[in-house]
Parts: structure tokens; sequence; C-alpha cells
């Protein structure tokens, strides 16, 4: 495969992913925006995990989902996301917003998988050149 290539489903059950998805989508707080969110990611060691968004009466404290899916994510035993999914209250992809895109980023083995609405992409493709702890170890080595 060319590296021009989008990279396959790389043998990742998404529909599993989406159905986790989905259902953490069902659990969400949002009173204010009304716009449900749920995400689902797979770990290194095969585990799934998942997270809905939780807003605030201050609007600025609204936790994003990726924000619960992280959470959990060392709650549970810790390791990195291999595959992603974020979906609508309709069920439809999501992106990501771009804090979110950070987040998943520190987590993420490098090339994590994640299904958006242009197909499946890797984590570097949604944040080229991204700011991460490689950044600061590089400059803390000066
Ligand atoms: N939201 C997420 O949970 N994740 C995203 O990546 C995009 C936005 C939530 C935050 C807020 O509760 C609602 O969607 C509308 O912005």
């Amino acid at each position: 495969m060319s590296e021009q290539q989008p990279p396959s489903s790389g043998g990742i059950d998404w529909g599993s992913l989406r159905e986790a998805a989905l259902k953490a989508m069902e659990k969400a707080y949002v009173p204010y925006s009304k716009f449900p969110v749920g995400v689902a990611a797979i770990v290194t060691d095969g585990r799934i995990i998942a997270g809905c968004n939780v807003e605030n009466a201050s609007y600025g404290l609204t936790l994003c989902a990726e924000c619960a899916l992280v959470s959990t994510l060392h709650l549970t035993g810790g390791g990195q996301l291999v595959a992603f999914t974020c979906v609508d209250g309709d069920g439809n992809t999501l992106m990501p917003c771009g804090r979110c895109r950070q987040l998943l980023f520190e987590h993420a083995v490098p090339g994590m998988l994640l299904e958006t609405v242009s197909g499946i992409r890797t984590i570097d493709e949604v944040l080229p050149d991204a700011f991460g702890p490689r950044t600061l170890s590089a400059y803390g080595e000066r």
C-alpha cells in the first residue's frame, strides 16, 4: 500500500465499536445543547471503553465525551487507544473537536485509526504535526 492511500479498516470491528458509542450516547447529559455525543475506543489490551458528554450550567465547563473516555481509559487499567469512533444523537459519525483530537493524540498508539466523515483516518491525519509529550521531552533535552 502506498503512503498516499487511506488506511484500511485495520481489521477493526467498527460495527461493535459504533454500538458501544451509540449506547454511551444514550447516557449523555445535554440539557443545554441537546446535542448528545457518544464515543468508543479499542484499547491495546482489546477492551472496549466508551464515554458520553456531560454539560454544565456554567457552559464552558462542559465535558466532551472524549474526556470521559480518557478518564475511563486510566480508571480501567490504562493502555493506549488503537481505534476510535464518535457518534451524534442521530447515530451519525461525528468528528472529534480540535481539543479532543489533542486529548486523543496523547493516549493513542502511533497511527491510531478513527472512523471519520471522510472514511477511516489515522490520528496523524486529523492532527498533523501534533504538539505532544515528545515536544516537551525534546525541549527538556537541550
Ligand atoms: N462534544 C463532544 O462531546 N465531543 C466532541 O468532540 C464535539 C463536541 C459535545 C460538547 C457539547 O456538549 C456538545 O457536543 C455540543 O457542542
